[in-house]
Formats: C-alpha cells, structure tokens, sequence
C-alpha cells in the first residue's frame, strides 16, 4: 500500500468513504507511520493487529479478511434508516454536540447539521452503532471516541495550487498590484491570513505566488512577506509546520516551482526553509479567537461552506475590517460574500475574489479595533466551557492581532 495508497485512503475517507485496507502483519508499521491520525485494533482470527486508520475512519485486515472487514465496517442501511427513525434525531444530534463540547472545548452548533450528521454516521457505522441515541451513549463513555470525532469533523481536504486556474487568475491579476501597493508603505510588507489551512498546501501555494510576484515586480526596495495561516486541528498545523509532503502530494506543483521552493528528502519533498520561514502556523478558532489585522489578503476557501448563514453573516464583516483598503478577499468556488455586496467588490466573480471595499460598510463606519471586539468576543464566550488544550500559547505569540 506504501504512502501513496494511504493518501488514497485518506482521500476517500475525507470524501465520506469508508476505507478498509489489506495489510500484512509486517506492513501494519508502515501503515501506522503512514497514517497517524487515529488508532483502532482490529482482531482478525484473534491476532491483534495494531492499525492506524487515515482521518480516524479507516480501518485493516490481513489478507482474505478483507471482505469481512468491509461488512463489519458498514452495517446494513435498512438497520440504521429503522433504527435512526425511533430517535429524535435532532435532539440526538444536541446531545452529541453537547458531549464534544465537554470532550474537546469546541462549540459545532455553528456548523451546518447535514455535515455534521453524514460524518457521525460514519463514525457510527464504524461501531456498527445504529442510531444517533446509542452513538451519544458511546461517546458519554469514551473522550477518546470524542477526540476521534472531532477529527471526523474537521474536513481537511486540500491540495497545493487546488482549483489552478484559481492561482493563475490572481498571479496574473491580484498579486502584481498588491505587490506595488505594499512596496509604497513606509514599512514595505505585505501580509497575508490563510484561514482553515489545513496540512499548509494553501499558504505554501500563496507564499510562491506572493515571493513570485515581488521578484516579477523587480521594486526597487525591500518588500517583506507574512503569511499567517491557522487552523482548528492542531495536527494538522504539526504537519502543515513539518513542511514535509510525500510525492504524491507535490504534483500540482511544477517542476520549476518544485526545484526552486523544495528540497527532495527522504519521504517526499520538504518546503524550502525560506518559504517555511515566509509562514507562521497556528492552531487557531476563527469562531472565537481574535483575528490577525492590517492584511493584504485574507483567504478563507472552503470553510465557510461548513458553518451556518448565521456564523457566515458573522465572519464576512469580520474579514472586511481585518483587510486594508484596497485588500483581497479569496473564497472557495461554493462561497460568495451574500448579502454583503457593500464590504465586497467582485474582482473576479468566477473565482471568488473580491476588494474589500471603503464605502457601504456598516462595521467600518466609526469602527474601531475595540468597537469591533465585542463581537469577536460574543462569539468566544459559547465555547468557553472548557479551553482547548493547545490554543492559546502559539496564537498569543503571533504579532499584531486585535
Ligand atoms: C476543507 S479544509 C480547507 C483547506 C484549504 N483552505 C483549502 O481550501 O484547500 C477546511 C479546514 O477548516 C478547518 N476548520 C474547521 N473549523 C474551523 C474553525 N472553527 N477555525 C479554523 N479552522 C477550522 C478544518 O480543520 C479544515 O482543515
């Protein structure tokens, strides 16, 4: 299976699949190094073979178990269809919530419900759990079924240069005049927020781009480039701040682009140490912690389409105060501004880009970082039951939030 078919696994469990592999005794290392996230045993004919299963969803079997292993894994549907039917499946739904909140310090009211419940049945249908009810009952008695939630949850799936013609649109469009702009400040620097990074492919691919364009614009001083780039999951900011990506995932990049911003290493490709220093990661709740300020770009893909209008409505004017005049808002092909046409000039309507706008502002007008506090605050004080372990310290480090 080696690691690249363990990115297709992960790949398939990140799309609502359920991945079940063939592995040897001896493989079962490799696997368990290749997919670190999540561990369950499984125990063909009674030898325990130890597994790590990709995204917390997978799982293994030595050869010629393998069928047992897939019809174990997902129970018949008609069973759950009947069984799902005698709960109340929104007050189960409550009470799942209700749980990883207490289990992980994250508030998933916000996060639209159809998600949310196709990724527990997942995880349901990995314990051959039938109804929503019985799953709350499991994960009252298991923290780490709600850590393994909580992974489930989290959506990581991403890609270098995802969507190319996306990153062509704004090399060719954005990033020339954002370049000029910045190089015109008193202190030259651009500065970017990569909101809902993931394993980094996104920030890597906007920190090329940007250092691309600087070099391109040949400005006759100094220009200094940031990158902050946050994310929820805290593993996957370890791995998004290892910088070290199999070859399977390097192949939107171009050969040119991979000479010149990796180093080849055992394992795959290591970011270069002059882009890895470009950006700073950090586990980060864009619902409740305070946000980075005076950016040139805030691209946020891909995240929004998860949470509820209501926490969208929220965000939106968040992002346009964060952005400088004249700064770039990148969303995801599903997303828009909405209602918010006045904060957001389209730049490019098919690929989601936007300039934030100076009129028309109902945060901006007479705003200032204090006015726009409390509701960054309001947002904070839901999930305030108890404070995910790894939080504060990285993100308190980081320079120039509100
Ligand atoms: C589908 S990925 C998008 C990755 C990347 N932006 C892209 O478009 O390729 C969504 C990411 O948002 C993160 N996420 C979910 N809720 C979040 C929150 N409240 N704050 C920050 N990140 C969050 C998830 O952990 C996941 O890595």
């Amino acid at each position: 299976m080696g690691s690249d078919g363990a990115e297709g696994l992960r790949a398939i469990i990140a799309s609502g699949g359920v991945g079940v592999a063939q592995i040897a005794r001896e493989c079962a290392v490799r696997l368990h190094a290749a997919l670190r996230d999540g561990h369950r045993r499984w125990r063909p004919g009674g030898h325990a073979v130890r597994v790590a299963a990709a995204g917390a969803g997978g799982t293994g079997a030595q050869p010629g178990r393998v069928a047992r292993g897939a019809a174990d894994a997902v129970p018949p549907v008609a069973g759950i269809a009947r069984r799902a039917a005698e709960d109340d499946p929104s007050a189960a739904l409550q009470t799942v919530l209700r749980l990883l909140l207490q289990t992980t310090g994250h508030d998933f009211a916000q996060y639209k419900p159809s998600t949310l419940r196709r990724r527990i049945e997942r995880r349901m249908a990995l314990h051959g759990t039938a109804s929503m009810a019985d799953y709350a009952r499991l994960l009252a008695a298991s923290s780490q079924e709600g850590e393994l939630l909580f992974k489930e949850l989290l959506i990581g799936v991403t890609a270098f240069f995802r969507d190319p013609p996306f990153w062509q649109s704004l090399a060719a469009s954005v990033l020339p005049t954002l370049a000029v702009q910045g190089a015109a400040r008193p202190e030259p620097e651009l500065r970017a927020w990569v909101v809902g990074c993931s394993t980094g492919e996104e920030a890597y691919t906007l920190a090329m781009l940007l250092h691309e364009a600087v070099a391109a614009a040949a400005l006759p001083q100094q220009l200094k480039l940031q990158v902050f780039a946050t994310d929820l999951s805290a593993d996957a900011v370890q791995t998004a701040r290892r910088g070290l990506y199999p070859e399977a995932l390097v192949q939107g990049v171009s050969a040119v682009r991979l000479s010149r911003f990796f180093v080849r290493e055992a394992g795959g490709y290591r970011v270069s140490k002059a882009l890895r220093d470009m950006v700073l990661f950090a586990r980060h709740d864009v619902i409740g912690d305070p946000p980075f300020m005076r950016l040139d770009i805030v691209s946020c893909r891909n995240l929004l389409i998860y949470f509820k209008p209501a926490l969208q409505h929220k965000l939106l004017p968040l992002f346009h105060y964060v952005l400088r005049p004249g700064g770039t808002l990148l969303l995801g092909n599903s997303e828009t501004v909405g209602r918010f046409e006045s904060l957001f000039a389209p730049l490019d309507i098919r690929w989601r880009m936007y300039r934030r706008s100076d009129t028309g502002c109902p945060l901006a007008d007479g705003l200032s970082a204090q006015a726009c506090r409390p509701a960054t605050l309001e947002l904070r004080g839901r999930h305030r039951a108890r404070e995910p372990r790894s939080r504060s310290a990285a993100v308190q480090s980081f320079p120039n939030q509100v």
